[in-house]
């Protein structure tokens, strides 16, 4: 406590004098940056831990305005709480609604490509902002800034989520082979499109507007003389869980012909020609027959064919 007492007064002799005159000299004192050097003498730790923040670039290039520079870039003008060392005459976050805190943030970061949709966002229209999962000060190296390691992050608030990724068959996340943000965007997502499917849990598309699956499943992507209706209109989840599963492959049900039969069940009504998804009994399939059960057997193009409208090449 005496050093900083001691390193006060001695600040209070070499700077802020100065600066109470410059405030006084100039105008409102509530809208008076002072650079980070200030800061410095006062926050020691945190400021030098600054020099490896990403955010430090803008102190570096020495030629951004000072609203827009290093601790006064996000503290907002430091002038009177630098002269008083009141904790209430600087913004702090830790005090501010989620909003006027993710506003703060998006001064700089509105126009990244990536966060286009972050404003209707379920995370930010469901008060998760900005410093939910970034730490500015205390990421401890977890790139990008963030609270700690990516899943567990996100784990914090989304728990159902890791059993599903403990399942039997599953993307390897927890084993560190891939991340959230391989397929989802917490930033928001666009809506989706047709080569999208039908995916809006801020689920980000790949080549633009393709599902995510296909930049790692590359043979997926189609597209196919003969597309797989399901695949395009509801997307892969329509048939896999892409988190885990109990269920070889992802699939949604543990045996393939029960999944196909949901759909294909040849009731009519539905759509509107009113036509049903064909079903399997209208020809030869004889479902008594566990040869017939094997569906992927003779379809086995199942995700789309360029040479058979029935997927069997
Ligand atoms: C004269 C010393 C001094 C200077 C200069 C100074 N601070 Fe502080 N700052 C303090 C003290 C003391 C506190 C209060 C700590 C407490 O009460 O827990 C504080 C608190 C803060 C807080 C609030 C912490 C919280 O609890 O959320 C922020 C943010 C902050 N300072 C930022 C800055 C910035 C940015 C600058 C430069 C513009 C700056 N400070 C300059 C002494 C100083
Ligand atoms: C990119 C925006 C940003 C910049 C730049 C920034 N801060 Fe912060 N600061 C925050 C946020 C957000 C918090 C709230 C705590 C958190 O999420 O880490 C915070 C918290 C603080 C606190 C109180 C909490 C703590 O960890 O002790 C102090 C003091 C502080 N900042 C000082 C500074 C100083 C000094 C600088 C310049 C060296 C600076 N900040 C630069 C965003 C920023
Ligand atoms: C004054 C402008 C400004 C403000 C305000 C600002 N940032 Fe930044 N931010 C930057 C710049 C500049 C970079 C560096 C960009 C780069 O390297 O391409 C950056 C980088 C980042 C990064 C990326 C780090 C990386 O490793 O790629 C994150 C995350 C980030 N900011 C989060 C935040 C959050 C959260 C807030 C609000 C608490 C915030 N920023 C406020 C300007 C700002
Ligand atoms: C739900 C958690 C979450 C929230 C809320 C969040 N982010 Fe992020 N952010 C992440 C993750 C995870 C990454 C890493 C994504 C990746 O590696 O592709 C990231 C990456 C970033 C990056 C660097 C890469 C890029 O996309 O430019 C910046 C900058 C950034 N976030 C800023 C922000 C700002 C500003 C806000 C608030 C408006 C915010 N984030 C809200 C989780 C979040
Ligand atoms: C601080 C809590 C919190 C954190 C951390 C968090 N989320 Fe969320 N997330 C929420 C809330 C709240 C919602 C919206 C309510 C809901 O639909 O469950 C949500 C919704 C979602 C949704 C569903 C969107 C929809 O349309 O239904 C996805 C996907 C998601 N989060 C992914 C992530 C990822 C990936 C991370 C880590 C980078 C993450 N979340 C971190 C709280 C959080
Ligand atoms: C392989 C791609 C992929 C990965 C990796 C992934 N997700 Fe998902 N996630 C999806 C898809 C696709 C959906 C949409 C499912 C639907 O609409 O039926 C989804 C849905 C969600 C939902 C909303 C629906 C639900 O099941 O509750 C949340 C929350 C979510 N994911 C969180 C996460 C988190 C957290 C992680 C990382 C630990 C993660 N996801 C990793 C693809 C993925
Ligand atoms: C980042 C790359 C990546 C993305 C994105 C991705 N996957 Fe995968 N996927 C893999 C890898 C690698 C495996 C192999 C299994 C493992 O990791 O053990 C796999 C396995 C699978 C399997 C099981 C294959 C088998 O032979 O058992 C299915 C089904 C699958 N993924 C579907 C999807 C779906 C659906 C999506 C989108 C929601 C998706 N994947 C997104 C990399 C990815
Ligand atoms: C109509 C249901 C259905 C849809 C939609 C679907 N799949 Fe599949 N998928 C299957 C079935 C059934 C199998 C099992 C095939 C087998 O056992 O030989 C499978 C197997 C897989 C496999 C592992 C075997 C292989 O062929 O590599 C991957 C990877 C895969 N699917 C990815 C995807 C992706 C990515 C999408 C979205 C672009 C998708 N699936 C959409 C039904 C579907
Ligand atoms: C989510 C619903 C859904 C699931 C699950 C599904 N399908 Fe389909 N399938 C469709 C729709 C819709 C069509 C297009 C029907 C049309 O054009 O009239 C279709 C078309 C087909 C066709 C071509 C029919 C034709 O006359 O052109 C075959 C063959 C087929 N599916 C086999 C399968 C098999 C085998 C499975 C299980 C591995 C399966 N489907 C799972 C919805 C589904
Ligand atoms: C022994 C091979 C074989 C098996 C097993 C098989 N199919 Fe087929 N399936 C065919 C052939 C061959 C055709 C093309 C019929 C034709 O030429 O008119 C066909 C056609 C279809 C069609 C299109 C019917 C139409 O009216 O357009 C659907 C749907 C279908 N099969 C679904 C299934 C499902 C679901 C299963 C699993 C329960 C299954 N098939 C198992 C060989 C098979």
């Amino acid at each position: 406590m005496k050093g900083l007492l001691a390193r006060t007064l001695s600040l209070v002799a070499a700077f802020l004098l100065p600066l109470v005159a410059l405030g006084q000299a100039q105008g409102d004192p509530s809208q008076q940056f002072v650079g980070d050097r200030v800061c410095q003498g006062c926050h020691a730790e945190i400021s030098s831990d600054f020099r490896r923040n990403p955010h430090f670039v803008s102190v570096a290039l020495g030629n951004e305005p000072p609203q827009r520079t290093g601790c006064e870039g996000c503290h907002g003008p430091g002038f009177l709480h630098a002269t008083s060392a009141d904790k209430e005459k600087i913004v702090q976050f830790t005090m501010l609604a989620p909003g006027e805190a993710q506003n703060r943030c998006l001064q700089c970061h509105s126009d990244d490509f990536g966060k286009m949709h972050i404003r209707r966002s379920a995370h930010l229209t469901g008060e998760i902002g900005c410093t939910s999962c970034h730490a500015i000060h205390g990421s401890r190296g977890a790139s990008p800034l963030l609270a700690g390691e990516q899943r567990e992050v996100c784990y914090a608030c989304h728990l159902g989520i890791r059993a599903r990724f403990e399942m039997p068959f599953k993307h390897r996340v927890n084993e560190g082979a891939m991340e959230c943000s391989d397929c989802h965007n917490p930033h928001g997502a666009p809506v989706a499109t047709w080569r999208m499917a039908h995916s809006p849990r801020m689920v980000s598309p790949a080549f633009g507007n393709d599902q995510p699956c296909t930049q790692c499943h590359s043979d997926k992507r189609g597209p196919f003389v003969h597309e797989h209706v399901p695949v395009r209109a509801e997307g892969c989840q329509s048939c896999h869980d892409p988190h885990g599963s109990t269920n070889a492959r992802l699939l949604n049900r543990p045996t393939v012909f029960t999944m196909c039969l949901e759909c294909h069940s040849d009731i009519t009504g539905f759509g509107p020609r009113a036509e049903a998804i064909p079903g399997p009994s209208r020809y030869f399939h004889n479902l008594a027959d566990p040869a017939f059960r094997d569906c992927v057997l003779c379809h086995p193009r199942i995700h789309g064919s360029n040479a058979d409208r029935w997927f069997r090449r």
